[in-house]
């Protein structure tokens, strides 16, 4: 799997039902303001514990890597004077500049690079990514991200990251990922494999143990590692980090 399949798979599940790539719940059982709400919920939490972990009082930007639709851009923009939405899928951005119309200092940005060298040193506040480095098909690629929230994020600000450190053998060999791919490959349409229970979500993990590795090497200090193991078939982790050494 590329980086680009990896797009063209984000775009086809754009098409077929935003929502449910975003939340695993199909479109037809949200309403919008539930939709957001669970964004808003979800960003309490993260500002909660980040003032716990010393995030400055002062918000002045945050980057949501992988923002999809922007569920959480709402919830961001209560807390940050600037909200910086990245995703790989232009039809995802398409949808979230739509729904956030009305929403200033506000920003959706199409990212399709192994990097973000686009963005300066010591930017944001807080960069922040949920449910998307698991689907990015390569170590070295998930490794160049985490390298650079490290640098684009201020000396004071916070990186918090989600992503899976083990799957089942089952998980791994991901069946359904992998028809899905070959039936796509042979142009049947993206609707009708979803309606045939194919699906374009494809997961990979980092052992916990190489993740921190990545952090210590880099001199930063990984404040807390909390384990989401409730999903039997995928481990998952989120850490939160600062970009140096406590003083
Ligand atoms: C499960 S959705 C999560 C969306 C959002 N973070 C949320 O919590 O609502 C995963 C998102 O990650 C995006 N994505 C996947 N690979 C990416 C990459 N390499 N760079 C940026 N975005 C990516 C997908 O397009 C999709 O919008």
């Amino acid at each position: 799997m590329t980086l680009e399949r990896s797009r063209l798979n984000w775009n086809d599940a754009s098409d077929v039902d935003p929502f449910f790539a975003m939340t695993g719940r199909l479109m037809s059982a949200w309403t919008i303001e539930e939709f957001l709400a669970s964004g808003d919920a979800q960003v309490d939490d993260v500002l909660h514990k980040a003032a716990k972990h010393g995030l400055p009082e002062t918000r002045e930007s945050a980057l949501d890597f992988g923002c999809g639709i922007g569920r959480i851009a709402r919830g961001m923009r209560r807390h940050f004077r600037r909200y910086v939405g990245v995703d790989i899928s232009e039809g995802m951005i398409k949808i979230a500049r739509r729904i956030h119309a009305d929403l200033s200092n506000c920003e959706f940005m199409v990212n399709t690079e192994s990097h973000l060298r686009g963005f300066a040193d010591n930017s944001f506040d807080l960069v922040y990514s949920w449910g998307v480095l698991q689907h990015v098909p390569s170590k070295a690629v998930v490794k160049s991200y985490v390298d650079d929230f490290l640098r684009i994020v201020k000396p004071r600000g916070l990186v918090v990251f989600q992503l899976h450190t083990d799957m089942t053998l089952r998980a791994r060999l991901q069946p359904r990922r992998r028809l899905y791919n070959l039936f796509r490959s042979l142009g049947i349409a993206a609707s009708t494999l979803v309606k045939l229970k194919l699906h374009p979500y494809d997961r990979y993990y980092v052992p916990e143990g190489e993740v921190n590795d990545w952090l210590l090497r880099a001199g930063s200090t990984i404040l807390e590692r909390e384990r989401h193991d409730d999903h039997a078939p995928h481990k998952s982790m989120t850490f939160w980090v600062t970009k140096s050494a406590r003083r």
